[in-house]
């Protein structure tokens, strides 16, 4: 009999097409009425970030063998129910890594060297001289520290490019980085890290313990003319906390394309604020990073199919 597999989440179509050759697809958002039906008899669940695969979802799906996660992060699977349970998790860790290294690394030059904005009525002999006042912009990228907390595949990625285009990096990381993989980026503890970037990217992961890692206290120590970026996870941001002391600095600028809740609720204490721009979770949004995390169907059919390497 075909292995039933259920898809929760957008996935490529040709990753689709392949894993159809094989097993009976069926794809069903969590929160359909008919999912309960579909993954009873599932022997595979595909999910992405927004399925929370937790006890009650296991509960209703007892011949699950393998759950793949098209992407990185595995902050909304409960690992351990999932191990007591005998079931295999698997995902695609390196398959946004570009495209989130492209993503941040554009937000920094957007603040730190925009395109000059379209003069209304193009530009003419007449509107040439203003447009190049308009134009002018303050500290080069070459004048400023770039802050990296989490030192990991993609904070070392970024760090590179910014370092190659002549930024001071500095990074925090909870673990010793080996000095070969570290570039000329120096590492600080988190408290210089906080109060000494001009620039602050965010690349930690979202487990339990980092939600609201940076808080009231941290974010006090931010530079008066910050910009902080997080396209990492919502939740290590106390939006509250974040919003006072943003209110407060005119200098300070937050890019911020992931949340705590998304898409990001009507009562956000960040939303209207001039110092913030919300983005919607578009860091992996490339064809390539898609298709990437789509392969995922590859590593669960191994799962449920060994000795078959599904070529
Ligand atoms: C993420 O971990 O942020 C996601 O993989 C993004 C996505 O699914 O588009």
């Amino acid at each position: 009999m075909k292995h039933r597999v259920v898809v929760t989440e957008s996935l490529h179509e040709d990753s689709i097409a392949w894993l159809e050759d094989r097993a009976e697809v069926v794809q069903c958002p969590s929160t359909a009425p008919e999912f309960q039906e579909a993954i009873a008899p599932a022997s595979g669940l595909i999910v992405r970030t927004y399925t929370q695969v937790d006890q009650a979802m296991l509960s209703m799906a007892q011949n699950l063998r393998v759950v793949g996660r098209a992407g990185t992060g595995l902050d909304n699977i409960d690992l351990q129910a999932c191990q007591d349970r005998g079931v295999e998790v698997v995902h695609t860790p390196a398959a946004n890594r570009q495209a989130v290294i492209e993503y941040v690394v554009s937000l920094i030059m957007s603040e730190v060297r925009p395109v000059p904005p379209a003069v209304p009525g193009g530009l003419t002999p007449d509107t040439w001289a203003a447009a190049r006042a308009a134009a002018m912009t303050t500290r080069q990228l070459s004048e400023r520290r770039v802050g990296i907390l989490g030192f990991g595949q993609i904070g070392r990625r970024v760090s590179a490019v910014m370092e190659s285009m002549g930024a001071a990096v500095q990074y925090h990381d909870l673990l010793t980085i080996p000095s070969e993989l570290r570039g000329r980026a120096e590492p600080v503890s988190l408290e210089a890290l906080l109060e000494e970037s001009d620039i602050l990217s965010i690349h930690v992961d979202g487990r339990p313990e980092n939600r609201h890692f940076l808080g009231a206290d941290r974010l006090a120590l931010l530079r008066p003319e910050v910009l902080l970026i997080n396209t990492a996870r919502g939740l290590v941001i106390d939006n509250a906390a974040l919003a006072s002391v943003l209110e407060g600095h005119s200098g300070r600028r937050a890019i911020l394309d992931v949340h705590e809740e998304e898409p990001v609720p009507a009562d956000d204490p960040l939303l209207g604020l001039s110092g913030v721009t919300l983005l919607p979770h578009a860091a992996c949004r490339t064809i390539a990073a898609q298709k990437g995390m789509s392969d995922v169907v590859q590593e669960v059919w191994t799962a449920l199919e060994p000795g078959d390497r599904g070529s």
